[in-house]
């Protein structure tokens, strides 16, 4: 059988420096696990944009089609701020992620004990969280239809739609549930059905499924704004929580920050089955592509090589080595590594991102 493909698209920022670290545990998976996979790279988002004009060339997303997995890094950079709306960095990976049709996005926010200290919330709010939001990621707002800036009379209107249909909202909320039946077999949904039909539809629709397909998962609802307050005020009441896409790009910006750092958070963007039976799929860290600090060896690779362990787990049902990677992270935190992200008031000397990268490798080895 052929090996598994993966496509690398590191992107702008410090995603090429964070990739680098990836592409030490994709050798190792090789040389010590036996795991060979099939690695191309590409371009997207801005340096994409540099190349040919777009943020993502038809080349590319024909590849990315192709594979068993995109790793992405992270696209944007200041350079890129003046440019037309339609070729932004940010519309190359908007594009993969509805033309894979890639519709749950996994965003696990976990605080490693080693980390409890670092979160702007007391420790024992944060001690040993472990959450997931699963955020629709192809509907919603941010495809909506109408969209743009028109003129009305002698002013002009920003326009955005909100619209889910039925079977959007059906097969978001499975992947939820399902979830869940893994985790501690709860889900807690969040709309705005105050004040959005989209948010009734929501409602009622999660609701239905889990009655038919999913009685036995506690299900709970809740409006999201109250959805961010009792994420701050005590997080560890959730174990799987679904939402839109809006919403959910800003509740996991939150979620994640709950755990000390935007540097350890991995994502997962899942689509529905292909023909060899794994999901359509791109994993990437939650993180962007933070140019203040590109180049400088500071970055935190983490949150990418843990995105790495979800793709082991999820496209390639290598689940042992996915939590093999992650106990080497949970180890070298426990033994003080820090990129400069994760230093205490307290000091001491950062590692660089590649010495971040060793480390953990050095951890993997032990682990055999
Ligand atoms: C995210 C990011 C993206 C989003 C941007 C880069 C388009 O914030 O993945 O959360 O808004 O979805
Ligand atoms: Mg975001």
């Amino acid at each position: 059988m052929a090996n598994p493909s993966i496509l690398i698209l590191a992107g702008d920022g410090i995603g090429p420096e964070v990739m680098a670290e990836v592409k030490k545990i994709i050798s190792w998976m090789g040389a010590k696990r036996g795991v060979h996979f099939d690695v191309s790279e590409d371009l997207v988002g801005g340096c994409a944009y540099d190349a040919h004009g777009k943020p993502l060339s038809d080349e590319t997303m024909a590849k990315a089609q192709a594979v068993d997995a995109v790793l992405l890094g992270a696209v944007g950079g200041p350079k890129y701020d003046k440019l037309d709306f339609s070729v932004k960095p940010e519309r190359g990976l908007l594009r993969l992620r509805k033309e894979m049709d890639l519709y749950s996005n996994l965003r696990p926010a976990q605080c490693f004990d080693a980390l409890a200290d670092f979160s702007s919330l007391k420790k024992e709010v944060v001690a040993g969280l472990d959450i997931v939001i699963v955020r629709e990621l192809t509907s919603g707002v941010y495809f909506g239809e109408p969209r743009g800036i028109f003129k009305e009379g002698n002013e002009r209107v920003g326009i955005n739609t909100q619209r889910y249909t039925e079977s959007e909202i059906v097969r978001v909320a499975r992947s939820a549930f399902e979830l869940a039946r893994k985790r501690n077999n709860k889900v807690c949904s969040m709309e705005k059905a105050n004040v959005m039909e989209s948010g009734i539809l929501w409602r009622e629709v999660v609701q239905e499924v889990h009655d038919r397909e999913y009685p036995d998962v506690q299900l709970t609802h809740m409006y999201a704004d109250n959805g961010a307050m009792q994420l701050c005020r005590w997080p560890k009441q959730f174990d799987v929580i679904v939402t839109d896409n809006l919403f959910g790009d800003v509740l996991s910006d939150m979620a994640a920050m709950l755990t000390g750092s935007l540097g350890m958070l991995p994502s997962a963007s899942l689509g529905s089955p292909m023909a060899n039976g794994r999901p359509k799929a791109l994993y990437e860290p939650v993180h962007g592509s933070a140019p203040d600090i590109m180049g400088q060896g500071k970055a935190n690779p983490i949150a990418c090589i843990l995105s790495f362990a979800m793709a082991l787990r999820y496209s390639f049902d290598l689940g042992e080595d996915a939590t093999r990677v992650e106990k080497a992270v949970e180890k070298v935190l426990a033994d003080g590594v820090r990129t400069a992200d994760l230093m205490g008031p307290e000091g001491g000397k950062p590692v660089s991102t590649s010495q971040m990268g060793d480390a953990i490798l050095a951890a993997l080895d032990a682990s055999l």
